[in-house]
This record gives C-alpha cells, structure tokens and sequence, in this order.
C-alpha cells in the first residue's frame, strides 16, 4: 500500500529521537481526522525503525494541541458514519493503545496549548515535560460533552481525585507548573530551555539497554491493576522474558562491571551498553 501523503504531521531525526510533530500549526494543531491516521501509521513505523531510539510528540508553531479538531473530526463525521468509526478508531488507536504499551521510550514536550481530547496522548507518553507557561485545559465541560475517549478515565488515573473532578468539572486552564504539581507532568521548564530539557531526558533514556527499559516501563504500568500475588507471578515471568530480547545480556554484563572489572556503579551510571562478553570473545 502507498504511504500515506503526510499533511497534518511531520518528523524529524536527529541522533536517534524521532520528534513526531502534529503539523497544524495554523489551527493550533487540533486534531482532524487526517491528523489521526498519519499519526497512527507513523508510530507504527517508528516503533519498527531502527534510527528511532526515542519518540517525542509535541506540535508546530508553540503550541501542543488545541484538542479535538470541533469542526473536522466533530461536525464533519456526524453524517459520515463510516469516517467517524474510521477516524475515532484511529484516533484512539495511537492515542491510547499504541503510545501506551510503545516498545520504545516516549516523552510528550508539551508548550502552548493542551486542550481536551490532547490529554490522551500526554498521558499515555512515558514521560512529559512542559514549558512553564503552557496552558492546559479541560475544556470539554464548555461544549457540553464530557471528557470523552478515555480522557476521563486517564485522567482520573493519573492524578489524586480532587484535582481530576476540579480541572474536568470547571474546565479552568492550568500552567506548567501545576501540571508538574498535580502529577499530570514529570516537571516544568522555562520555554526557552524546554527542547534541551527533552533531549537530556531522551539521551538519558537512550544510555539504558533498550530491552530492560521496555520491560520495566510495561511491567510498571501493567502491575497497577493487578494484586500482589498475580504481580509476583506476572514480574517473575517478564524478569525472565527479559533475557530471551537482551542483546545486551544486560544483567551479566552489568555484575561482570561491578563486581569485576569495578567500572560502574549503578547508582550514579548505566552499565556500558556494547561491552557484551561472549563465548567467542572469550576465547580468544
Ligand atoms: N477545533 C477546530 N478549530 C480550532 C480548534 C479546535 N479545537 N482550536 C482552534 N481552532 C482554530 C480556530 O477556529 C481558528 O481557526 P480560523 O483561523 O479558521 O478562525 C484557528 O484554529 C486559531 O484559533 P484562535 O482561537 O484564533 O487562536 P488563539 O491562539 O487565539 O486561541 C485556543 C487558541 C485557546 C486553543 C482557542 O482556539 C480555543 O479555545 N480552541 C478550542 C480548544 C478546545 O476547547 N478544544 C477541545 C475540543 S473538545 C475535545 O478535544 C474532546
């Protein structure tokens, strides 16, 4: 099948962060349909593309999202039944489904808007960092619908209930630093540092072995629902599934730097990645 002609979205590469851009800038990137598909079908490759070490998502223009496009992707589908199934499968697709169980690290940089159906995406990245001044906002309780999708949900998971039933009853914008207060965000940055702030973050992430990040970001998230005797079982068996996708035979290598050859020390550095002692090396 052709590749899709991308309109609403951009990337960039550099030095393995793939910055995945929603490209609207002129309507403060609020989501259409079109938008949705091309953001589903380029996680879908990143997650696959060998130059993607981390995925950022952040919109053109100073702003992240305005929210759900009110004109394309509500007014225009409500006589086009098929589009509207189409484009709200897609929509929450990558917005939930996808970012959330991602085999790569994700951060959302957020600046300027984050409005409404917005807040799928910055809660189902890994990590969020914002400008100090974004602005964001609930804002659904001023169109009469409520936060729909799963933002209620997400929301009401992220956050203690209090802060969860305020922002989405009264719709109030919030800046960075509540954000980063309440929980909706790891921390807040003036704008002028906030693109070096994601880079230091995602270079962080890209010195962890990539097999060993997958797996503790997906257990952390899966445990949450679950008991401690069903966590017991279910950490036990990824703890093991780990070594079957480790190139790196991440937990070797690391005892063999610490305790041997007294190279690293896990509190203050990652284990040098590419160090991987094999049975061939050894021989020689
Ligand atoms: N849907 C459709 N068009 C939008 C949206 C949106 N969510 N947000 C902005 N736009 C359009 C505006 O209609 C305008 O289009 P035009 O140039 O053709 O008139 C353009 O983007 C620029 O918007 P302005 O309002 O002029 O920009 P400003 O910077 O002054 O304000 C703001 C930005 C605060 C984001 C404002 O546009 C706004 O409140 N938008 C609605 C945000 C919202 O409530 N989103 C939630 C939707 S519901 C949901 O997501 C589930």
């Amino acid at each position: 099948m052709a590749a899709r002609k991308r309109e609403a979205t951009k990337v960039e590469k550099h030095n393995g962060i793939s910055w995945l851009i929603m490209n609207r800038p002129e309507k403060r990137n609020a989501m259409s349909p079109q938008l949705h598909y091309e953001m589903d079908e380029t996680l879908a490759e990143l997650e696959t593309d060998p130059d993607t070490k981390v995925v950022v998502i952040t919109g053109a223009g100073g702003n992240f999202s305005a929210g759900q496009d009110l004109r394309l992707f509500f007014r225009a589908m409500e006589k086009d039944p098929a589009g509207r199934k189409r484009s709200q499968e897609a929509a929450n697709r990558w917005r939930w489904e996808r970012l959330y169980n991602y085999d790569k690290p994700t951060i959302a940089m957020v600046h300027g808007y984050c409005v409404g159906g917005a807040f799928m995406q910055l809660l189902a990245t890994d990590f969020a960092i914002a400008a100090e001044d974004a602005v964001f906002s609930l804002s659904e309780v001023n169109w009469g619908i409520l936060p729909g999708a799963l933002v209620s949900k997400v929301v009401a998971d992220m956050v203690l209930p209090r802060h969860a039933l305020y922002y989405a009853c009264l719709g109030d914008p919030f800046d960075g630093k509540e954000a980063a207060r309440i929980g909706m965000i790891n921390y807040a940055v003036p704008k002028a540092n906030l693109e070096d702030e994601v880079v230091k973050l995602a270079e962080k992430l890209m010195k962890k072995s990539p097999a060993v990040l997958k797996a503790t970001k997906q257990a952390v998230r899966q445990v949450r629902t679950m008991d401690f005797w069903q966590s017991y079982d279910y950490l036990a068996a990824k703890g093991q599934a780990i070594k079957v996708g480790d190139n790196e035979d991440s937990y070797n290598t690391g005892l063999r730097q610490f305790l041997d050859e007294k190279s690293y020390k896990p509190t203050f550095e990652p284990f040098k990645l590419g160090t991987l002692v094999t049975h061939q090396t050894k021989k020689k």
